[in-house]
């Protein structure tokens, strides 16, 4: 059995952009709905109760279009809301938290039969570092590795003003936030927000070599496709998937700007 029918995908505003292009590349039979809030950006910055009533409000205009799954491709969204929309809604809700368990398992290396204690950096918004979502993630792993939270809302503010390619400002506001760090000492870098994911060339830039980013996309669009399957609910093979963009700010400079993050 499959279904022909949209997936919804959301996010603050245009950082789930970079979820919805790992959705066309990996799942190209798929049409998804894209819908950016960007109105409303940053969540980071709001209360959980704000963006609980945001989230609940996309889904809900999501449902009414029919969606068969809904992909919360917000990391601050998740926190805030995942568990009360899973209890509202019956279509499949999936979410997002930064990838530390990647960062960490890293230190599991099959030549050693000890853990190696992985030094990591997570970068989110400030509501997903203080979320319990995050405190309940955080002591899974913190026992044996060392974990630095690193709010970094400026960075959302940069995509949302379109300028992710000034490369100064970049730069200068990436030091401003890691430079009370030892780099050299770091083994990883969690890209815990979505919009973070397209300063991945930056960081690149910023990090020593030996030090990893990572971003939790890939993992995303996998447990995407697996509840998707074993619901019967792929997308034929021989459909051709596609991204509409949507977005409660109605503007041109925000439409073009979502076209071309999304062909980035
Ligand atoms: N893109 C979002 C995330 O993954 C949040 C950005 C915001 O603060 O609005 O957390």
């Amino acid at each position: 059995m499959t279904s022909t029918a949209p997936i919804g995908v959301f996010d603050s505003g245009l950082g789930g952009i970079s979820v919805a292009r790992q959705i066309a590349r990996d799942m190209p039979n798929e049409h998804v709905l894209y819908f950016g809030d960007s109105a409303n950006a940053p969540y980071g910055t709001k209360t959980p109760e704000q963006v609980r009533d945001l989230s609940f409000a996309i889904v809900e205009h999501f449902v009414k279009q029919g969606v068969k799954a809904v992909v919360i491709a917000c990391n601050t969204a998740t926190s805030a809301a995942v568990n009360d929309l899973r209890e509202a809604y019956e279509i499949p809700i999936i979410g997002m938290e930064p990838a530390l368990k990647i960062a960490c398992d890293r230190g599991d290396v099959p030549s050693d039969p000890h853990h190696i204690p992985q030094r990591v950096i997570v970068a989110a918004t400030p509501l997903t570092l203080r979320e319990r979502k995050f405190a309940k993630l955080m002591d899974r792993f913190d026992s044996n590795n060392e974990i630095y939270k690193e709010p970094c809302p400026d960075l959302v503010e940069i995509v949302e003003s379109g300028r992710l390619g000034d490369h100064d400002l970049v730069m200068r506001t990436l030091h401003g936030y890691f430079d009370q760090y030892d780099l050299d000492r770091i083994d990883s870098v969690v890209l815990g927000c979505t919009h973070f994911v397209f300063y991945r060339d930056y960081f690149r830039e910023l990090l020593p070599e030996r030090a990893a980013i990572i971003d939790g996309n890939e993992g995303t669009v996998r447990h995407l496709g697996v509840v998707l399957e074993s619901l019967g609910k792929l997308a034929p093979e021989d459909a051709v998937g596609r991204v509409d963009l949507a977005n409660s700010d109605p503007s041109e400079r925000i439409a073009a700007l979502s076209r071309e993050l999304l062909e980035s």
